[in-house]
C-alpha cells in the first residue's frame, strides 16, 4: 500500500477496536480502564501511561509507515531522543553524534547524559573516514544522526554510516523529523531506531509538540514500551489526535513545500546580499545526487548566510509573512537565527565548527504562494524588482 492511502484513512489501517465505526480516530481520554467493561477477545486495558487505544493505533500507522516492528508516540520530540537515550544506554556508555545536530539534542548529550557519566563524541557524518576513526577507538554504544543535517542541511549516508555501526556492534538511531517517513525510510537504510519530532512535517500546523520512536525489531519495540511506561514518556491521547488530524496531507504538503523552496532557494542564490544558500534541492548542493538518490521529497528547509548580521536582523525584522519562530515544517513559513534561537545552546566554539555565524538564517517554507513569499523578501531587504532574475 502506498503511504497515501495508508494515512488518508488511519483508522481503517490501525489494529483499533471500535465498536461504533468512528472513521476518525477517538480520542480515549481516560486514566484508567475497567477490566470488567472491556471486549472479550481483545487487548485488554489498563492504564493509559502503559497503553491506551488512541495512541496505540498512531504508534500502528507510524510503525507501518517507518517499515519497523513497533514504537511509542512520545509527549515531544526530546521525549523520543530522551526515551532512546534511556531504553539503550547505561553510565560508562559513548555515544556518536553528528556534529550538526537539533540545539536541543546538544543540550540533552553535553548537560543531562554527561551527568550520568555518559560520554559523546562528535564527527561530520559525511566523512566516511572520521566516522570510521571514531568507532575503531572508541568503544561506541550508539550512534545518532540526523539527515538533513540542522542547521547545515548536510546530507549523511545512511546506508554507509548503518554498515559503519554495525562493523562496530553500535546502534545506529536517525533522527527522521525533517525528511519524515514520507521522505526516506532510514529502518530500511539499515538503521536500528527512527525517531522524529511529529511537532514538525508530521501534525503540520504548529498546534501541538510530539514525537515518536520506531524500532526495527521486536526486542527493541519492546523495550521501549518497557522504559516509556517506566519513565512516563508517552503522549496523552488528546495530543495524538492532534497529530493524527495532519496525517493525510502529509506527502501533499511536503511536496507542495518542496516546490516552493525550489523556487524560493533559486531567487535567493540570485541576490547580491546573500552569500550562500544551502539546500539539498540544489544542483549546486554538494550531496545534491545523495540527497535526491536518499530521499523521494526534499524538506522545506533552507540556510542562507547574508552578507553581514546586520543584513540579516533587516530580514528577519522587516518581512512580514515570515514569522520570527523556531521550528520548522508547518503550513505558515518561518524565519530564524539558530545560533540565537533553536542552536542558542551550542558552545562558540561548536557554532564555528558547523559554521553558523549571527548572519546566518533557516528559512522554513510553508504553504503560502511562493510568490507572496519571494516579494515579501523583496520588501524586507528592499530590493528593486528590477534588480531580480
Ligand atoms: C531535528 C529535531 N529533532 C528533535 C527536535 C525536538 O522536537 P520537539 O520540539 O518536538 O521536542 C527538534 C525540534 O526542533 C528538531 O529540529
Amino acid at each position: 500500500m502506498q503511504l497515501e492511502t495508508l494515512l488518508a484513512n488511519i483508522t481503517q489501517h490501525a489494529n483499533l477496536v471500535d465498536a461504533y465505526g468512528a472513521t476518525h480516530l477517538p480520542i480515549y481520554n481516560t486514566a484508567t480502564f475497567d477490566h470488567k467493561r472491556q471486549f472479550p477477545n481483545h487487548k485488554n486495558y489498563d492504564y493509559s501511561r502503559t497503553d491506551n487505544p488512541t495512541r496505540n493505533a498512531l504508534e500502528d500507522i507510524f510503525t507501518i509507515a517507518e517499515n519497523g516492528a513497533g514504537g511509542v508516540c512520545t509527549n515531544t520530540g526530546v521525549g523520543a531522543l530522551a526515551l532512546l537515550f534511556d531504553t539503550v544506554l547505561k553510565s560508562g556508555d559513548t555515544v556518536l553524534v553528528e556534529r550538526d545536530c537539533y540545539g536541543g539534542t546538544y543540550r540533552m548529550l553535553n548537560i543531562l547524559l554527561e551527568k550520568q557519566n555518559i560520554k559523546t563524541c562528535y564527527a561530520d557524518f559525511t566523512d566516511a573516514i572520521e566516522v570510521e576513526n571514531v568507532l575503531k577507538n572508541n568503544a561506541i554504544t550508539l550512534v545518532l544522526c540526523e539527515s538533513p543535517t540542522n542547521p547545515s542541511l548536510k546530507i549523511v549516508d545512511l546506508k554507509a554510516v548503518a554498515e559503519l555501526s554495525k562493523k562496530y556492534n553500535a546502534l545506529f538511531a536517525v533522527d527522521n523529523s525533517m525528511a519524515t517517513f514520507a521522505s526516506q525510510k532510514p529502518l530500511d537504510l539499515g538503521a536500528d531506531f527512527s525517531l522524529f519530532s511529529a511537532t514538525k512535517f508530521i501534525s503540520g500546523h504548529g498546534s501541538v509538540v510530539a514525537g515518536a520512536i520506531i524500532a526495527k525489531t521486536d526486542y527493541w519495540a519492546e523495550r521501549l514500551c518497557y522504559f516509556s511506561n517506566a519513565n512516563g514518556r508517552a503522549q496523552s491521547p488528546f495530543d495524538v489526535f492532534l497529530v493524527s488530524l495532519g496525517l493525510p496531507t502529509l506527502v501533499y504538503r511536503m511536496k507542495t513545500q518542496e516546490q516552493s523552496a525550489i523556487q524560493l532557494s533559486e531567487f535567493l542564490l540570485s541576490l547580491s546580499e546573500v552569500v550562500e544558500v544551502k539546500f539539498p534541492g540544489l544542483p549546486s548542493h554538494p550531496q545534491y545526487e545523495l540527497a535526491k538518490r536518499q530521499m523521494k521529497i526534499i524538506p522545506s528547509v533552507l540556510t542562507i548566510t547574508l552578507k553581514s548580521a546586520e543584513k540579516s536582523e533587516q530580514l528577519i525584522r522587516n518581512t512580514k509573512l515570515f514569522g520570527e519562530k523556531v521550528s520548522f515544517g508547518t503550513s505558515d513559513s518561518r524565519l530564524e537565527i539558530p545560533s540565537k534561537m533553536s542552536h542558542a545552546t551550542y558552545s562558540e566554539e561548536d557554532l564555528k565548527k558547523i559554521g553558523l555565524t549571527h548572519a546566518t538564517v533557516r528559512i522554513a517554507v510553508g504553504l503560502e504562494n511562493v510568490d507572496d513569499l519571494i516579494a515579501d523578501i523583496q520588501q524586507a531587504l528592499k530590493i528593486e524588482t528590477s534588480k531580480c532574475v
